[in-house]
Protein backbone atom coordinates (compact mmCIF):
# COMPACT_ATOMS: atom_id res chain seq x y z
CA UNK A 1 0.00 0.00 0.00
CA UNK A 2 1.32 3.49 -0.91
CA UNK A 3 2.55 6.16 1.93
CA UNK A 4 -0.28 7.74 3.40
CA UNK A 5 -3.15 5.15 2.26
CA UNK A 6 -5.36 4.39 4.79
CA UNK A 7 -6.69 0.77 5.71
CA UNK A 8 -10.24 0.72 4.34
CA UNK A 9 -11.25 -1.75 7.15
CA UNK A 10 -10.49 0.95 9.73
CA UNK A 11 -14.18 1.65 8.63
CA UNK A 12 -15.56 -1.26 9.57
CA UNK A 13 -17.41 -1.46 12.71
CA UNK A 14 -16.13 -3.68 15.15
CA UNK A 15 -19.44 -5.18 16.32
CA UNK A 16 -20.64 -6.74 13.28
CA UNK A 17 -24.23 -5.66 14.24
CA UNK A 18 -23.67 -2.50 14.34
CA UNK A 19 -22.91 -2.60 10.07
CA UNK A 20 -26.25 -1.76 8.99
CA UNK A 21 -25.55 -1.93 4.66
CA UNK A 22 -22.94 -1.34 2.18
CA UNK A 23 -23.57 0.50 -1.13
CA UNK A 24 -20.95 0.35 -3.74
CA UNK A 25 -20.88 3.95 -5.49
CA UNK A 26 -18.34 5.82 -7.97
CA UNK A 27 -14.49 4.93 -6.35
CA UNK A 28 -15.91 3.82 -2.96
CA UNK A 29 -18.33 2.47 -1.02
CA UNK A 30 -21.79 3.98 1.03
CA UNK A 31 -21.05 2.33 4.73
CA UNK A 32 -24.65 2.36 6.93
CA UNK A 33 -23.08 2.30 10.46
CA UNK A 34 -24.67 3.13 13.56
CA UNK A 35 -27.05 5.75 11.95
CA UNK A 36 -24.26 6.99 10.34
CA UNK A 37 -23.54 6.92 6.53
CA UNK A 38 -19.88 7.04 5.99
CA UNK A 39 -18.20 7.01 2.49
CA UNK A 40 -15.08 5.19 2.65
CA UNK A 41 -12.96 5.88 -0.54
CA UNK A 42 -12.19 2.41 -2.58
CA UNK A 43 -8.69 2.87 -1.54
CA UNK A 44 -8.12 6.08 0.63
CA UNK A 45 -5.47 6.82 -1.57
CA UNK A 46 -4.07 10.32 -2.37
CA UNK A 47 -4.63 13.45 -0.91
CA UNK A 48 -7.55 15.59 -0.27
CA UNK A 49 -8.84 16.98 -3.33
CA UNK A 50 -10.79 20.61 -3.41
CA UNK A 51 -12.32 22.21 -6.76
CA UNK A 52 -12.82 25.75 -6.32
CA UNK A 53 -15.81 26.09 -9.45
CA UNK A 54 -18.08 28.52 -10.50
CA UNK A 55 -18.10 30.05 -14.63
CA UNK A 56 -19.08 33.15 -13.75
CA UNK A 57 -15.88 35.02 -14.36
CA UNK A 58 -13.94 37.31 -11.31
CA UNK A 59 -16.23 35.52 -8.31
CA UNK A 60 -12.58 35.24 -6.75
CA UNK A 61 -11.69 31.02 -7.65
CA UNK A 62 -8.40 31.79 -7.98
CA UNK A 63 -8.31 33.84 -4.86
CA UNK A 64 -9.34 31.32 -2.84
CA UNK A 65 -7.35 28.47 -4.80
CA UNK A 66 -4.05 30.36 -3.93
CA UNK A 67 -5.02 31.25 -0.68
CA UNK A 68 -6.00 27.80 0.26
CA UNK A 69 -2.31 26.74 -1.09
CA UNK A 70 -0.82 29.10 0.57
CA UNK A 71 -2.77 28.06 3.91
CA UNK A 72 -1.76 23.87 3.61
CA UNK A 73 1.85 25.02 2.60
CA UNK A 74 1.99 27.14 5.88
CA UNK A 75 0.61 24.26 7.61
CA UNK A 76 3.03 21.91 6.11
CA UNK A 77 0.65 19.93 4.46
CA UNK A 78 2.27 19.94 0.69
CA UNK A 79 -0.49 21.27 -1.51
CA UNK A 80 -0.62 21.09 -5.64
CA UNK A 81 -2.20 23.80 -7.18
CA UNK A 82 -3.69 22.52 -10.46
CA UNK A 83 -4.85 25.71 -12.86
CA UNK A 84 -7.16 24.63 -15.41
CA UNK A 85 -7.60 28.21 -16.33
CA UNK A 86 -5.76 29.17 -19.88
CA UNK A 87 -5.69 32.54 -18.34
CA UNK A 88 -3.09 30.98 -15.73
CA UNK A 89 -3.43 33.12 -13.16
CA UNK A 90 -2.85 30.59 -10.43
CA UNK A 91 0.49 29.95 -12.65
CA UNK A 92 1.37 33.33 -12.58
CA UNK A 93 0.97 33.76 -8.86
CA UNK A 94 3.20 30.64 -8.05
CA UNK A 95 5.78 32.30 -10.30
CA UNK A 96 6.09 34.90 -8.09
CA UNK A 97 6.05 33.12 -4.95
CA UNK A 98 9.72 33.77 -3.18
CA UNK A 99 11.46 30.72 -3.41
CA UNK A 100 12.53 30.64 0.70
CA UNK A 101 8.59 29.91 0.96
CA UNK A 102 6.95 26.80 2.33
CA UNK A 103 6.97 24.68 -1.34
CA UNK A 104 3.20 24.51 -3.54
CA UNK A 105 3.62 22.50 -5.92
CA UNK A 106 1.76 23.00 -9.14
CA UNK A 107 0.49 21.69 -12.66
CA UNK A 108 -0.76 24.05 -15.51
CA UNK A 109 -3.20 21.48 -16.12
CA UNK A 110 -4.69 24.05 -19.22
CA UNK A 111 -1.21 22.77 -21.36
CA UNK A 112 -2.00 19.42 -23.05
CA UNK A 113 2.04 17.91 -22.80
CA UNK A 114 2.21 15.45 -25.58
CA UNK A 115 5.17 13.54 -24.07
CA UNK A 116 3.08 12.63 -21.36
CA UNK A 117 -0.21 10.92 -20.64
CA UNK A 118 -2.97 12.98 -19.18
CA UNK A 119 -3.45 11.14 -16.15
CA UNK A 120 0.39 11.28 -15.62
CA UNK A 121 0.54 15.06 -16.18
CA UNK A 122 -2.12 15.18 -13.66
CA UNK A 123 -1.24 12.58 -11.19
CA UNK A 124 -0.16 14.44 -7.33
CA UNK A 125 3.50 13.77 -6.89
CA UNK A 126 4.37 11.44 -3.84
CA UNK A 127 4.34 13.74 -0.50
CA UNK A 128 1.17 15.69 -2.12
CA UNK A 129 -1.41 15.86 1.03
CA UNK A 130 -4.02 18.59 -0.73
CA UNK A 131 -4.56 19.39 -4.02
CA UNK A 132 -6.39 22.01 -5.13
CA UNK A 133 -8.22 22.88 -8.11
CA UNK A 134 -8.44 26.23 -9.80
CA UNK A 135 -11.19 26.25 -12.73
CA UNK A 136 -12.00 28.65 -15.37
CA UNK A 137 -14.40 31.42 -16.16
CA UNK A 138 -17.23 29.61 -18.89
CA UNK A 139 -16.72 25.78 -17.84
CA UNK A 140 -20.02 24.79 -19.19
CA UNK A 141 -22.32 22.62 -17.34
CA UNK A 142 -21.15 19.49 -18.97
CA UNK A 143 -17.75 20.16 -18.10
CA UNK A 144 -18.15 19.58 -14.56
CA UNK A 145 -18.67 16.12 -13.90
CA UNK A 146 -14.94 16.06 -15.21
CA UNK A 147 -13.67 18.58 -12.93
CA UNK A 148 -15.32 17.35 -9.74
CA UNK A 149 -14.72 13.69 -10.32
CA UNK A 150 -13.06 12.29 -7.19
CA UNK A 151 -13.59 16.05 -5.22
CA UNK A 152 -13.34 15.58 -1.62
CA UNK A 153 -14.98 19.45 -1.56
CA UNK A 154 -16.16 21.65 -4.10
CA UNK A 155 -16.27 25.52 -2.87
CA UNK A 156 -18.58 27.40 -5.03
CA UNK A 157 -17.83 31.36 -4.56
CA UNK A 158 -20.35 33.98 -4.97
CA UNK A 159 -20.43 37.37 -5.00
CA UNK A 160 -23.48 39.28 -3.75
CA UNK A 161 -24.95 40.80 -6.75
CA UNK A 162 -27.77 40.28 -8.24
CA UNK A 163 -26.80 38.63 -10.93
CA UNK A 164 -23.99 36.63 -9.42
CA UNK A 165 -26.99 35.28 -7.09
CA UNK A 166 -28.84 34.24 -10.22
CA UNK A 167 -25.69 32.70 -12.01
CA UNK A 168 -24.65 30.88 -8.75
CA UNK A 169 -28.28 29.12 -8.85
CA UNK A 170 -27.75 26.74 -11.93
CA UNK A 171 -24.30 26.11 -11.02
CA UNK A 172 -25.87 24.70 -7.63
CA UNK A 173 -27.93 22.99 -9.98
CA UNK A 174 -26.17 21.73 -12.21
CA UNK A 175 -23.58 20.46 -9.60
CA UNK A 176 -26.55 18.31 -8.42
CA UNK A 177 -28.19 17.39 -11.64
CA UNK A 178 -25.16 17.31 -14.30
CA UNK A 179 -22.33 16.12 -12.13
CA UNK A 180 -25.00 14.37 -9.90
CA UNK A 181 -23.41 15.67 -6.71
CA UNK A 182 -25.52 14.00 -3.72
CA UNK A 183 -26.58 16.91 -1.35
CA UNK A 184 -26.52 14.87 1.67
CA UNK A 185 -22.78 14.08 0.61
CA UNK A 186 -21.71 17.55 1.61
CA UNK A 187 -19.71 17.75 -0.56
CA UNK A 188 -20.50 21.86 -1.87
CA UNK A 189 -19.84 24.71 0.21
CA UNK A 190 -20.39 28.52 -1.02
CA UNK A 191 -18.32 31.20 -0.18
CA UNK A 192 -20.10 34.76 -0.01
CA UNK A 193 -17.02 36.75 -1.27
CA UNK A 194 -16.51 40.40 -1.31
CA UNK A 195 -19.44 40.35 0.57
CA UNK A 196 -20.51 43.88 2.53
CA UNK A 197 -22.45 42.38 5.55
CA UNK A 198 -26.26 43.64 6.12
CA UNK A 199 -26.54 45.19 2.60
CA UNK A 200 -29.88 43.48 0.74
CA UNK A 201 -28.51 41.59 -1.35
CA UNK A 202 -26.05 40.05 0.96
CA UNK A 203 -29.37 39.21 3.05
CA UNK A 204 -30.68 38.14 -0.51
CA UNK A 205 -28.13 35.61 -1.54
CA UNK A 206 -28.04 34.38 2.40
CA UNK A 207 -31.97 33.22 1.71
CA UNK A 208 -31.41 31.92 -1.68
CA UNK A 209 -28.45 29.28 -0.16
CA UNK A 210 -31.11 29.19 2.69
CA UNK A 211 -33.65 27.74 0.41
CA UNK A 212 -31.11 25.33 -1.91
CA UNK A 213 -29.73 23.55 1.74
CA UNK A 214 -26.27 23.95 0.47
CA UNK A 215 -24.22 25.56 3.43
CA UNK A 216 -22.08 29.25 3.25
CA UNK A 217 -18.65 27.48 4.72
CA UNK A 218 -17.28 30.87 4.71
CA UNK A 219 -18.03 34.57 4.27
CA UNK A 220 -14.88 36.77 3.12
CA UNK A 221 -15.22 40.55 3.12
CA UNK A 222 -13.47 42.82 0.53
CA UNK A 223 -10.48 43.41 1.57
CA UNK A 224 -7.26 44.88 -0.21
CA UNK A 225 -5.61 42.03 1.75
CA UNK A 226 -5.88 39.59 -1.13
CA UNK A 227 -5.41 41.64 -3.63
CA UNK A 228 -1.67 43.14 -1.84
CA UNK A 229 -0.56 39.63 -0.79
CA UNK A 230 -1.14 37.96 -4.42
CA UNK A 231 0.95 40.59 -5.83
CA UNK A 232 3.92 39.28 -3.58
CA UNK A 233 3.19 35.87 -4.84
CA UNK A 234 2.06 35.59 -0.87
CA UNK A 235 -1.90 33.87 0.44
CA UNK A 236 -2.90 36.17 3.41
CA UNK A 237 -1.70 33.35 5.69
CA UNK A 238 2.34 34.59 4.70
CA UNK A 239 1.06 38.32 5.60
CA UNK A 240 1.74 39.63 8.98
CA UNK A 241 -0.81 38.30 10.84
CA UNK A 242 -1.63 42.02 12.50
CA UNK A 243 -2.54 43.36 8.92
CA UNK A 244 -5.37 40.59 8.25
CA UNK A 245 -6.59 39.70 11.37
CA UNK A 246 -10.09 39.98 10.62
CA UNK A 247 -9.70 38.38 7.09
CA UNK A 248 -7.83 34.97 9.06
CA UNK A 249 -11.01 34.80 11.20
CA UNK A 250 -13.19 34.86 8.57
CA UNK A 251 -11.25 31.57 6.99
CA UNK A 252 -11.23 29.60 10.00
CA UNK A 253 -14.88 28.00 9.38
CA UNK A 254 -13.65 27.15 5.61
CA UNK A 255 -10.58 24.97 7.12
CA UNK A 256 -12.98 23.56 9.30
CA UNK A 257 -15.62 22.61 6.67
CA UNK A 258 -12.44 21.65 4.60
CA UNK A 259 -10.82 18.96 6.95
CA UNK A 260 -14.24 17.41 8.47
CA UNK A 261 -13.46 13.97 8.32
CA UNK A 262 -10.13 14.18 7.30
CA UNK A 263 -8.10 12.90 10.63
CA UNK A 264 -10.58 10.40 11.08
CA UNK A 265 -9.46 8.90 7.67
CA UNK A 266 -13.22 8.85 6.06
CA UNK A 267 -13.57 10.69 2.84
CA UNK A 268 -13.78 14.29 4.07
CA UNK A 269 -17.36 16.19 4.56
CA UNK A 270 -19.06 12.90 3.28
CA UNK A 271 -20.57 11.63 6.41
CA UNK A 272 -24.32 12.23 6.66
CA UNK A 273 -26.84 11.07 9.24
CA UNK A 274 -29.22 8.04 7.36
N1 LIG B 1 -12.50 39.07 -1.00
C1 LIG B 1 -11.90 39.86 -1.89
N2 LIG B 1 -11.56 41.14 -1.57
C2 LIG B 1 -10.98 41.95 -2.48
N3 LIG B 1 -10.68 41.59 -3.73
C3 LIG B 1 -10.99 40.34 -4.10
C4 LIG B 1 -11.61 39.40 -3.22
N4 LIG B 1 -11.79 38.24 -3.91
C5 LIG B 1 -11.31 38.43 -5.14
N5 LIG B 1 -10.83 39.70 -5.27
C6 LIG B 1 -10.27 40.30 -6.47
O1 LIG B 1 -11.23 40.18 -7.51
C7 LIG B 1 -10.61 39.93 -8.75
C8 LIG B 1 -11.17 38.63 -9.34
O2 LIG B 1 -10.83 37.58 -8.46
P1 LIG B 1 -10.30 36.18 -9.01
O3 LIG B 1 -9.28 36.39 -10.08
O4 LIG B 1 -9.92 35.38 -7.83
O5 LIG B 1 -11.65 35.63 -9.65
P2 LIG B 1 -11.82 34.37 -10.60
O6 LIG B 1 -13.15 33.78 -10.28
O7 LIG B 1 -10.63 33.48 -10.50
O8 LIG B 1 -11.84 35.05 -12.02
P3 LIG B 1 -11.81 34.27 -13.45
O9 LIG B 1 -13.17 33.68 -13.63
O10 LIG B 1 -11.50 35.35 -14.43
O11 LIG B 1 -10.73 33.23 -13.35
C9 LIG B 1 -9.12 39.85 -8.48
O12 LIG B 1 -8.55 41.10 -8.78
C10 LIG B 1 -9.03 39.61 -6.98
O13 LIG B 1 -7.87 40.16 -6.40
MG1 LIG C 1 -9.35 32.68 -11.97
Amino acid sequence: MAAGAEPVVEFIPQQKHAFHGCKASGTGAWLAVRGLTVYASGTMQGPQRIVVLNPKGGSGKTTIAINLASHYATRGLTPLLMDFDPQGSSMRWIRKRPPNLPEIRAVAAFERDSRLTRSFQLRAPEGTARVIVDTPAAVPAHGFPDLTRDAHKIIVPVMPSDIDIHAASKVIADLLLVAKIRRGDHRIGVIANRVRRNTLVYQALMRFLGTLGIPIVATFRDSQSYVRSAELGLGIHEMKSYLVREDLEQWEPLIGWLEEGVQAGVAPGVVSAV
